[in-house]
């Protein structure tokens, strides 16, 4: 058993150890890691994704800050269980404008990668408000004061620049219109010609129900009504990606 006795030694030398441990590593992360730079799944360009609007990315922000990700993941798994409850297993490219990605790692709540248009926005509201009058046994918190805070409008330019500088693709017409196409989407009686030829299947609507004030419910309900609705599953082939 001379392999056995070799062993032996390795372990009684720290050195020696530490260098076969990371050769060992090495392998093992190679034969993981490679393949994801050649699956068609993990590199396609996928028909329908879009960078977030001023609004939703405003909104993503406020997600993120009330760490809604601490008990919601956006990442469906490709078990049957789960593309039967929440949909179409999450692709690669659905999260490509994500800095940082949302995927999660606990769900105390459902997951949320394929939320939008599965509730009205008067529910969203209201869930939001307090949860436990719709979802009575819900632990989620309540974000009413999300309702009486006034959406900070002049930053949305800077967030697309930001997002531009680590790889999103905002134009320079994006980023000037950024503060009008945050308003415009939020007011149904608003000119939204440019907004949507600037992002395709944008949502527009008065989403906190309030006319008055562009508030963070606005921002965060745009951006819960629009997650994982821009690709259009109807045309996507597993093996080939689009048609
Ligand atoms: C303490 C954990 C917790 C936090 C933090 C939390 N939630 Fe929830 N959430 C839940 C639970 C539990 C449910 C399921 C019961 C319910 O619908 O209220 C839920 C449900 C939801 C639903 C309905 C999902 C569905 O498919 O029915 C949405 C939308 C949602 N949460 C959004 C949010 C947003 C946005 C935030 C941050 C502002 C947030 N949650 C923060 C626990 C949480």
């Amino acid at each position: 058993m001379s392999f056995l006795n070799n062993h032996t030694k390795l372990e009684k030398s720290a050195t020696w150890l530490l260098i076969a441990s990371l050769a060992v590593v090495t392998v093992g992360g190679i034969v993981e890691i490679a393949p994801l730079f050649y699956l068609q799944n993990t590199i396609e360009k996928v028909e329908g994704m879009r960078p977030y609007t001023p609004l939703e990315l405003a909104g993503r922000d406020i997600y993120v800050r009330e760490g809604c990700y601490t008990c919601h993941s956006q990442m469906i798994r490709p078990f049957r269980d789960e593309v039967e409850r929440y949909g179409h297993y999450s692709l690669a490219a659905e999260s490509m404008y994500d800095h940082s990605f949302q995927w999660g790692s606990k769900r105390t709540g459902p997951d949320l990668a394929r939320v939008g248009q599965r509730y009205s926005n008067e529910w969203h509201v209201q869930h939001l408000i307090a949860p436990r009058s719709v979802v009575p046994e819900s632990v989620m918190p309540n974000y009413a004061f999300l309702k009486d805070t006034p959406l900070d409008v002049n930053t949305a330019s800077m967030k697309l620049t930001a997002n531009r500088r680590v790889g999103v693709p905002y134009t320079d017409e994006m980023i000037a219109n950024a503060t009008a196409d945050m308003r415009a989407q939020a007011n149904p009686e608003a000119d939204t010609k440019g907004l949507e030829t600037r992002y395709p299947k944008v949502k527009v609507g008065n989403f906190d129900g309030d006319k008055t004030t562009l508030t963070e419910m606005d921002a965060l309900v745009a951006y819960l009504q629009m997650l994982g609705t821009l690709v259009d599953f109807s045309t996507y082939d597993e093996s080939a990606g689009y048609r």
